[in-house]
C-alpha cells in the first residue's frame, strides 16, 4: 500500500470556463476501483435488524454463490447505535452486543463489514450520529474492522439551518461538504482502508464535488422503494451523471430492492440490468436467508454482473429517445439494454440499429439474461421485451 503521508495526488480538469483542481487522495481510489458489491440492511430489515440477521445474511451470502460472484460488503444500516459513554465513545444498543465480534464473524466468512453514520447529531431513524465525536467514532470503527462507511445526512441539515445566515443554500453547502471531508480526514487518520459512501440525496449536485471530500460513492437520489416507479424513475434518471463516475468515485442510485417482493420478475430484472449499465454499486438489500431461486438468479447473473464491474468503469448512456441504453466495455463489446417501460400494456416489439450504438458491421450478440449467444446479425435486432423489462445484450464485432 502506498504510504498515506505522501498519497495524494492532484488531478486537474477544465470544465467549461473554469480550471478545477481536485485534490483526490489516493487511499481513496485503492478501494471502490469497481462498484461495491454487497448486502445492507436496510431495504428489508429497517430498524428491525439484529445481529443474527446481519450473521445470517453473511452465511447465505457465502451459501449461495453471492460471495463467489463479487457481493463482498455486508452492510448494517441504521439502528445499531446506542449510548455514548463518559468518554464518549459510541457504543451500539442491545440489538448488537459486540460489534467488534460482528466484524471478525463477517471478516472470518472472507467478506467486508460496514457500518452507518450520520454527521448530524442523530441519524435518520433519530440514533446517535457522529457530530462531534467524527475522529473518535473513525477510530471505533477501524477497531471494530469496519471497511466500509455510509455517511448520512440526516440531522446535520438543521446544523446547516442553524449556522448558514438566512438559510444561504451556498453557505449551506460549503457547511456539507465540510462535514464530508472532516469524517473523510479521520477515516483516512485510522490507517484502514474504508469504503466511503456519501448519502445526502443528491443535493448540491453532489456528483460534482463527490470526489473532492473523499467520497468513493454517493447517492444521487432520494430513497428508493419496492415498487416499480420508484425503481424506474431513479435509475432512468440517471441519464446525464455518466461522466462523473469511474474507478473509485462511483454514482448511487441507491440499493437493490430485488427479492423484496413488491415488483415482479421482469422488473427486478430491470433493476439488475439498469444498475449494471449505469455501473451503479450492487448492494442487494433483501432477506437473503429467505431468497428465492428467481431471486438468487436474478442477482447472480454473472453476465450481468461483468458488465456493472467492467474495469474501464464506464457508466452507460441512454441512446434515443426509447429506454435503449449502452455501456462500452473493455474487450471492445458494448452491453446493450432495451427496457419496456410501459407497464400497463402488452409486451413490445423493440429495434436495436446496431448502427446507434457504433457498429457498422454484422455484430456477434449475446441474450445476457437468457445465456444464448444469437449468432452473427446484420443491420438490427427486433426482439419482444416484457412490460416493465428488459432486454440485455452483449454486441461485439
Ligand atoms: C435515509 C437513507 C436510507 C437509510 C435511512 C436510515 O433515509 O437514505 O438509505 O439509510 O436513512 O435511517
Amino acid at each position: 500500500m502506498r504510504s498515506r503521508s505522501t498519497a495524494f495526488l492532484v488531478v486537474c480538469a477544465s470544465l467549461t470556463m473554469s480550471l478545477i483542481c481536485l485534490t483526490v487522495n489516493a487511499q481513496s481510489a485503492e478501494v471502490a476501483v469497481t462498484p461495491p458489491m454487497g448486502w445492507n440492511s436496510w431495504n428489508h430489515f429497517a430498524e428491525k435488524v439484529t445481529d443474527a440477521d446481519v450473521r445470517a445474511a453473511a452465511d447465505t451470502i457465502v451459501a449461495s454463490g453471492m460471495r463467489d460472484a463479487g457481493y463482498i460488503y455486508v452492510n448494517v444500516d441504521d439502528s445499531w447505535e446506542g449510548d455514548r459513554d463518559a468518554q464518549g465513545n459510541i457504543h451500539s444498543n442491545s440489538k448488537f452486543p459486540d460489534m467488534k465480534a460482528l466484524g471478525d464473524y463477517v471478516h472470518s466468512k472472507g467478506l467486508k463489514f460496514g457500518i452507518y453514520s450520520s454527521p448530524g447529531p442523530k441519524t435518520c431513524g433519530g440514533y446517535e450520529g457522529s457530530y462531534g465525536h467524527e475522529q473518535q467514532d473513525a477510530n471505533t470503527y477501524a477497531s471494530w474492522g469496519v471497511d466500509f462507511l455510509k455517511y448520512d445526512l440526516c440531522s446535520y441539515m438543521d446544523i446547516m439551518k442553524l449556522h448558514a445566515p438566512q438559510q444561504d443554500p451556498q453557505q449551506a453547502l460549503v457547511l456539507m461538504q465540510e462535514a464530508y471531508r472532516k469524517m473523510h480526514e479521520a477515516l483516512l487518520n485510522t490507517h484502514r482502508p474504508i469504503v466511503y459512501s456519501l448519502c445526502q440525496y443528491g443535493v448540491g449536485s453532489v456528483w460534482e464535488w463527490g470526489p473532492q471530500v473523499g467520497g468513493n460513492l454517493w447517492r444521487t437520489t432520494d430513497d428508493i422503494r419496492d415498487y416499480y416507479g420508484s425503481m424506474a424513475l431513479i435509475g432512468f434518471s440517471q441519464a446525464g451523471l455518466e461522466r462523473f463516475a469511474g474507478p473509485g468515485h462511483w454514482n448511487d442510485p441507491d440499493m437493490l430492492e430485488i427479492g423484496n417482493g413488491g415488483m415482479n420478475a421482469d422488473q427486478y430484472r430491470t433493476q439488475m440490468s439498469l444498475w449494471a449499465i449505469l455501473a451503479a454499486p450492487l448492494l442487494a438489500g433483501n432477506d437473503l436467508s429467505k431468497m428465492d431461486e428467481t431471486t438468487k438468479s436474478i442477482l447472480i447473473n454473472k453476465e450481468v454482473i461483468a458488465v456493472d464491474q467492467d474495469k474501464l468503469g464506464i457508466q452507460g448512456s441512454r441512446i434515443g429517445p426509447l429506454q435503449i441504453w449502452v455501456k462500452p466495455l473493455s474487450d471492445g463489446s458494448k452491453a446493450v439494454a432495451l427496457f419496456n417501460v410501459v407497464t400497463d400494456d402488452e409486451a413490445e416489439p423493440l429495434t436495436l440499429k446496431f448502427k446507434d450504438v457504433g457498429f457498422t458491421r454484422p455484430v456477434h450478440v449475446r441474450d445476457l439474461w437468457a445465456h444464448k449467444d444469437l449468432g452473427l446479425l446484420h443491420a438490427s435486432y427486433t426482439v419482444t421485451v416484457p412490460q416493465g423489462g428488459v432486454v440485455m445484450l452483449r454486441v461485439w464485432q
